[in-house]
Parts: C-alpha cells; structure tokens; sequence
C-alpha cells in the first residue's frame, strides 16, 4: 500500500485566517489527502498553529491576556474552524508543543556537533526599563529623513527610507516608551546555509518535476545576489523555545529562544509524535526515519509562495545538516495569491472574507468548491462576489444538484423509492460509459499531478456529461410511449449520482456524503471501471430522494454579502 504523508504550512496563531490564506495551503492540502485516502492509500496528513514569534507576542499583549493563555485560546479557535471547513488532518499541533521543544533543541544540537553553526557577536539595543532586547522595530523615534516622529528602527513609514535604530533621533522602546535604552554586545546562533549551498543546489536541480514557481523561487536565493545567506536562528524575546544544544545549556544563549522559523518547520515533525502521544498513531518515526521504514513515503508538502525558501532551503538545510536520517520532501506544491475584489486579502487590515465569516453566510462545500475551481495555481486570482456566485449556482445548484434532484424526484413518482428494474442499455448508455472513463481517467490523473485547476474542471466536465446525457435521454418523455426504457435510464442515472458522490468527495464532502446516505449506500469505493461502478445499485435496491444539496445564491443575498464585506474587519 502507498503511504503518503502531507503536510500544509502552518498557520500564524495570531488571528483567524482568511480565505486567500485558506485557498494557499491547508485546502490543497486537505483535496489530496483526501483523493489519495479515497483510493486506498495509507495518508498522514499533519498540520498545527504556529505560535512563536513577536507577532504572537503583540497579539496575546493587544488581548491583554499572557501569551501562553492566547496561544491556547486561539488554537482551539482554529482547529474548530479547520473542523467546520472539514479539513481532514490526522493531527492537528502546536509549535509550542514539548515535542517541539525537544526536536528543535535536538536539531539545534546536531547542526552544532556538524559545525554548522556560527556564534556571532553583534551589537543591539537594550532597553533598562523593559530589561530586554529589543528587535529593530520594537524602537521608536524621530526619522532623520523627514522628521516623522513616529518612524521604526528598521523603517520609516512615512518617506519608507530603510533605517538603523542607531539612526533615530530621541529614540525609545515601543513596548514601554522608555528612553532608557543603551546598545550593548550580545551573541546569536546562524545557521552556516552557505556551507550546504552545493548540496542543496543538487537537490533542487534533481526537481525537475516541481513546480516552476516552487524551483524558481528556490533558485534565485541559491543564486541571485552574493547567493545563499547564512541566517540568524535565535532571537532575544521570552516566548519561543529556549536555545539548548539538545539537553544541554548553551553557554552564553541564556535567556534567548529559536527564531520561529527555525521551530516551525520541525513541527511537522513534532505534530506527528504529538499524534502518537496523543493515541491517534503507535509508530510516527515510521513516517519520518528513514531509518525505520520512511524511505518507502512519498512526502508533500504544500505552501504559499512566500513560505519556499524556508522549504526548498533553510528547512532541508537543517534536516541535511543534522546528518541524521531524516525524511526530506519529495514535492512541494505552492501557490500564488488569492485577491480580493479588486484588492488584496489582509490580515492586519481586516480586508476580505474570514474563515469564521465565510461559515456563518454558507456550508463549507460552497466555499470548497470555489476555492479549489479557482486555487491560485500558475498565477494569482481574483475572489468577486459575482464570481462566487456564478460559480457556485452553475456548476453546483444547476448542474450537480440538478440532476440528482431531478433524477431521485422522477424516480419517486414514476417507480417509488427503488432503483427499477427493466429495459435494457443502448447505445447512448455505452456512450456514456466511454466518455466517463475517459473523463475518470483524466481526472485521476490531474490529481495525481496535484494539478487542481485541471481536476476541478474535469470533474465539472464529468457532472455536465450526465447531465447531457439525460438530456438527450430524457426518461420523463420516453416514460409515456416506453416505460421500460425509461426504467433503464433511471437506473443508469441513479448508479450515477453514486458515482459522483464517490469522484466528489474531495472536493464536497458534506455534499458527497448526503448523495451516498440518499442512495442507501455505505459502498464508497473509488470506481476504476465505469461500467461496473454503474452496476453497482441494482434493481429493487432503496434509496431516498435528499433534501435540497445545493441551494442557489440569489442576487439579493450576494448583494448584501458584497456590502457587509467590502470595509474592513474590526
Ligand atoms: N506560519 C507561516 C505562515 O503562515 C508558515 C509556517 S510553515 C512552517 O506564513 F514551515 F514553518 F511550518
Ligand atoms: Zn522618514
């Protein structure tokens, strides 16, 4: 059996995501665990809030609330909603997690025994009264520039010149507003990617079936400028994972922590032995080690565009580095940008539809469905509210939803709640079969190719077929002249909407399953015969007819959701 193992980025604690965030990662990610599920394949599919960091840090601070209680709060905040939109991880973790801790100091360890990691004294600004460190942009002042008085120390926002904090006039902490601040000598770990520039720029080179937006963003950072940087890795701040080189204390470290892009990546990792603590899993090195059975698991991993160099680059530097068996990815899928009406998608501005507001107006399936028929695949797109609406009437209400009302409602009156029995398979029924395995087959193999713009469509193309079909058909005449005949028809298309339950579920889970309670069927098999799978309800076989699947989107509810979403979130 295949074993694969899927990871999607992990979101930032801070806040509810919203639907271009949604779109970049965790619902690719959740479409494929969930296709390769279907057809049988052994998935782990793990993802985890991302909790470290100075934005957490403020966000808990503007909540009033200590930064362990926010992180708390607004994890269960987002597994709920990743619940409500079906996201179907076998784990979902924390980056602050113990098992973190360790693995991130274990790392940390490995990296120094291989000499991978540099010491560097560098001078920064220390603030007396908040005794801290504090980062470039926690200081404030006077630009030199153009005398805004509100500049930050890496930038002012107001003529945007690039700054030092050693460049502000009277500066101060912007965490306190003390003036007390003095520039004192402190040391940071970088981790030494240069040295792994080669190995990595092999690695990558033997990609040549990822993506080219993946293998293009890796290469200019092998290559563009003076090439590959050695990055800083720790940081002076209380909340994250304390620096230690495995077990033990790392002179001179004291009181700092990991950067969080350091941590977060390992979390992949951590999530999976969260999993087993968690009772969910016996054995996740088998995932992981390839020492211990993980050379045999095709690992993917899906992303925003913004994340691929930590993945193509700092991450597979500190797996390679550790000289350790460790499992590297073998596909990184990423994604460019969802926008919003003319707009961008923003977080810090409140701008958009979030992931919270998007379940309260409509069922997960709706947005599912858009959102992946749309996914920001070889350039970015554009979310309008006529699009959505269009989107989802046509190929959900008009042409799915449709067929399988109309088909279970004819069904009922003409022949009761039973598949009927009689008549016999035409021409036009062969054809049907022919042109849906050839359909099936393309679909499969664009999910396969994780190429979702493509699948979708295929897939749409396989609704609109049957649709056709009992167009042409059209059992609801031929019953008066050939009752029989019809039967036959029916019984096609009824073994039809099963199918598409099963082919769907993907995409529209919620929507797949109510197809398959309505045909009275547990039997979801992924079909690989189109003629057998037709066959598989046979005559004199219950079922129901389902409530409404899909309900339209009227011009009047769009309209006022146009309305209520186009300010900003406060
Ligand atoms: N939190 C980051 C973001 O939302 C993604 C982290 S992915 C990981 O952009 F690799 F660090 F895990
Ligand atoms: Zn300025």
């Amino acid at each position: 059996m295949k074993r694969i193992l899927i990871t999607s980025a992990i979101p930032y604690i801070n806040g509810i995501k919203h639907l271009g965030n949604l779109i970049g990662s965790q619902l690719p990610a959740d479409l494929y665990a969930r296709y390769h599920r279907a057809r049988g394949a052994e998935v782990l599919f793990l993802c985890a809030t991302d909790e470290h960091g100075t934005p957490a840090e403020l966000a808990a601070a503007k909540a009033g609330k200590p930064v362990e209680d926010y992180c708390a709060e607004m994890h269960l905040v987002q597994a709920k909603i990743a619940d409500g939109f079906r996201l179907s991880f076998d784990h979902f973790g924390r980056s602050s997690s113990a098992q973190n801790h360790k693995l991130t100091q274990h790392f940390a360890g490995k990296l120094a025994e291989a000499g991978l990691i540099e010491e560097i004294s560098e001078k920064q600004v220390y603030s007396n009264a908040d005794g801290r460190f504090l980062p470039d942009r926690y200081i404030e002042g006077t630009c030199p520039n153009c005398g805004y008085d509100k500049a930050r120390g890496d930038q002012c926002e107001n003529c945007t010149k690039q700054l030092d904090p050693t460049d502000l006039i009277d500066p101060r902490s912007a965490v306190s507003g003390s003036t007390d601040l003095e520039v004192r000598e402190t040391k940071h770990l970088y981790l030494r990617q240069s040295q792994m520039k080669d190995k990595l720029d092999a690695w990558i080179e033997g990609k040549t079936d990822w993506p080219i937006l993946t293998t293009s963003i890796a290469k200019k950072w092998l290559h563009d400028g003076d090439g590959l940087q050695d990055r800083g890795i720790t940081r002076d701040l209380n909340w994250g994972i304390p620096v230690k080189k495995g077990e033990d204390d790392w002179p001179g470290m004291e009181g700092k922590v990991f950067y969080v892009w350091f941590d977060a990546p390992v979390e992949y990792i951590a999530s999976a032995s969260e999993w087993v603590d968690a009772g969910k899993g016996t054995d996740w090195e088998r995932w992981w080690r390839t020492d211990k059975g993980a050379d045999d698991v095709h690992y993917v991993q899906f992303m925003g565009k913004d994340n691929v160099p930590f993945h193509t680059l700092s991450f597979p530097a500190t797996i390679m580095g550790s000289g350790e068996p460790w499992k590297l990815v073998d596909y990184i899928k990423s994604f460019n940008y969802l926008n919003y009406d003319g707009g961008q998608f923003s977080t810090s501005q409140g701008r958009g539809v979030f992931m919270d507001q998007a379940l309260e107006i409509l069922p997960a399936d709706y947005w599912r469905w858009w959102l992946l028929s749309h996914v920001p695949e070889n350039s970015d797109s554009e979310f309008t509210w006529e699009g959505f609406q269009a989107g989802v009437n046509k190929d959900l209400a008009d042409v799915l939803g449709n067929l399988v009302s109309r088909v279970t409602k004819f069904c009922r009156a003409k022949f009761g709640e039973v598949v009927p029995e009689g008549g016999s398979y035409g021409p036009a029924e062969l054809a049907l079969i022919v042109r849906l395995q050839t359909g099936l087959d393309a679909y499969q193999t664009h999910m396969d190719n994780i190429e979702i713009r493509k699948a979708s469509a295929e897939l749409r193309a396989l609704w609109v077929a049957g649709n056709e079909y009992l167009q042409e058909a059209a059992p609801w005449t031929q019953f008066k002249t050939d009752p029989e005949g019809a039967a036959a028809v029916v019984r096609l298309a009824l073994n039809l909407i099963r199918f598409y339950g099963v082919i769907s579920s993907p995409f529209i889970p919620d929507a797949a399953a109510s197809i398959l309670a309505a045909m009275k069927t547990e039997d979801d098999t992924w079909p690989s015969d189109v003629g057998e799978a037709l066959s598989l309800l046979p005559a004199g076989h219950a079922f129901e007819v389902p409530e409404v699947l899909f309900a339209k989107i009227t011009d009047e509810a769009r309209e006022d959701w146009q309305q209520r979403f186009s300010g900003i979130r406060d």
